[in-house]
C-alpha cells in the first residue's frame, strides 16, 4: 500500500511540475508523466488482482453456490417428450380455467380462480385498479411465476406441460417497465443473429424510433492513449463512443433510455420477431401521448394476424379493442366488448368516469 501512496504522490509531483515550467521542458516531462501514469495503471492492476488472490474467489463462489442451493429453481427449460408443433400457436386462442396465483407459497392469492377465453386473432384490453392484478396474469401466461391451480391452455396445449423456453419463444411480451440489457440496439433487437440489418430497420422506422438511435449514447470507454491534461483534469474517462443507429450503446438495464423509450424498443423487438400472441403492458410511468399513439398504431396495423392482449392504464387506448375483459382484486368482474359494458352499470363505466373526472381536472392540452 505504501507503494500505491508513494506512485500517487509522485504522479501529483510531475503533474504540478508540468503547470509551472517552459514549454519544452513541459514537452519532455509530458512524455515522461504520460508513460509513469500508464506504468502506474498497469502497477494498480497487477497489484489489485494479487491482492485479491484465487483462493479468496473460491470462498466466494462456495458461499454463493451454498446459499442459492435451497433457491426454487424453475421447471425445465425444453422437456423432449412434449415438444411443440413448429407453427404452434396457430390460432391464438387463450384459455385460463380457474386460474390462480400466489407469489409466495403462504401468501394470498393475487389471481383467484380466473376464467376466459380468447378467440384467435381477437384484440382483448385488459383493465381494472391498480394491484388488481393484472400484471400477474401475464407473468401467469409465461410462467414467470407458476400458478398455484388451475391451468391456461393455448390453441389447445396445456401451457404447464411445455418447457418453459417453448412456452417463452412463442410469446412476446411488451412489459411495464421494459428491461433492455447493456450492449447495442442490434443485440438488444437480435441477440440470436437471426434477422437482416433491412428487416431490423424496416421494424425500426415502423416504431417510428430512428431519431432516437441518431443520438449517440453519452458514454465514455476505457481510454489506451493518455493524454496526461485530460487524465488529471477529466480522470480516466477514455473515448466518447459515438455509436448510432444499430450501433447505438444501451446501458445496464437501459438506463440512457426513458420507460416510453425502452417499451419503444420492447416493441420493436416484438415486431421483428412476428409472434402470434403479443402482450402489451402498458407502462403506468407517464410516457407521452406521442409514445402512446405510435405503439397503438403498430399494434393495429402489424399485428392484424395475431392475438393481442394490451393491458391498458389510459382506456381510450382499449376502446376500439374487440372485448375489454375487467379485473378486479385478482378476480373476472366483466368480459364484453366496450359498447356493453358501457350501456350497463358496469365496473368498467365507473373506471371510464373516473378517468374523465381527472381529466377534466388536468390543464388544457393534456390527454
Ligand atoms: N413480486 C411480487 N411479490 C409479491 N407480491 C406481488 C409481486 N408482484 C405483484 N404482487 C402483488 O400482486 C398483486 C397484483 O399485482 P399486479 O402487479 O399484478 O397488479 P396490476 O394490476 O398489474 O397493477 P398496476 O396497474 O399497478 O400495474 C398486488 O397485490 C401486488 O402487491
Ligand atoms: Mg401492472
Amino acid at each position: 500500500m505504501s507503494q500505491l501512496c508513494f506512485m500517487n504522490a509522485t504522479c501529483e509531483l510531475c503533474t504540478n511540475a508540468i503547470r509551472g515550467s517552459n514549454e519544452v521542458a513541459k514537452t519532455l516531462l509530458s512524455e515522461a508523466v504520460k508513460t509513469f501514469v500508464l506504468a502506474f495503471k498497469l502497477y494498480q492492476q497487477v497489484y489489485l488482482r494479487i491482492s485479491v488472490s484465487p483462493g479468496v474467489y473460491e470462498d466466494q463462489l462456495s458461499t454463493y453456490f451454498e446459499v442459492t442451493r435451497n433457491f426454487p429453481r424453475e421447471r425445465p427449460r425444453v422437456i423432449e417428450s412434449n415438444r411443440l408443433p413448429p407453427n404452434w400457436p396457430e390460432a391464438g386462442e387463450i384459455e385460463s380455467r380457474r386460474l390462480c396465483l400466489r407469489y409466495q407459497p403462504e401468501g394470498s392469492l393475487v389471481l383467484n380462480s380466473l376464467s376466459f377465453v380468447v378467440r384467435g386473432m381477437e384484440k382483448i384490453g385488459i383493465v381494472g385498479r391498480t394491484g388488481g392484478g393484472k400484471s400477474s396474469l401475464t407473468f401467469a401466461l409465461l410462467r414467470l411465476v407458476e400458478a398455484d391451480s388451475g391451468n391456461s391452455i393455448i390453441d389447445g396445449i396445456d401451457i404447464s406441460t411445455i418447457g418453459l423456453r417453448d412456452l417463452r419463444s412463442r410469446i412476446s411480451i411488451i412489459p411495464q417497465d421494459p428491461a433492455l440489457f447493456q450492449g447495442t440496439i442490434r443485440d438488444n433487437l437480435d441477440p440470436l443473429h437471426q434477422y437482416t440489418n433491412d428487416e431490423m430497420w424496416a421494424a425500426i422506422k415502423a416504431c417510428q424510433i430512428s431519431d432516437l438511435l441518431e443520438v449517440p449514447t453519452d458514454k465514455y470507454t476505457k481510454k489506451l492513449d493518455l493524454n496526461v491534461y485530460d487524465f488529471f483534469k477529466d480522470g480516466d474517462l477514455g473515448e466518447w463512443i459515438e455509436g448510432t443507429g444499430l450501433a447505438k450503446w444501451v446501458e445496464y438495464n437501459g438506463s440512457n433510455f426513458s420507460v416510453g423509450q425502452r417499451q419503444l424498443v420492447s416493441l420493436c423487438r416484438a415486431l421483428l420477431w412476428r409472434r402470434k400472441i403479443p402482450i402489451l403492458d402498458e407502462a403506468t410511468a407517464n410516457i407521452d401521448s406521442k409514445t402512446d399513439k405510435i405503439m397503438q398504431a403498430v399494434i393495429r396495423r402489424e399485428f392484424v394476424d395475431c392475438t393481442v392482449l394490451t393491458i391498458a392504464h389510459r382506456l381510450n387506448t382499449i376502446m376500439d379493442s374487440d372485448r375489454v375483459l375487467v379485473m378486479d382484486q385478482g378476480e373476472f368482474a366483466e368480459f364484453d366488448t366496450p359498447a356493453n359494458l358501457l350501456a350497463q352499470n358496469s365496473h368498467f363505466t365507473r373506471l371510464v368516469e373516473c378517468v374523465d373526472l381527472n381529466h377534466s381536472h388536468q390543464p388544457p392540452g393534456e390527454n
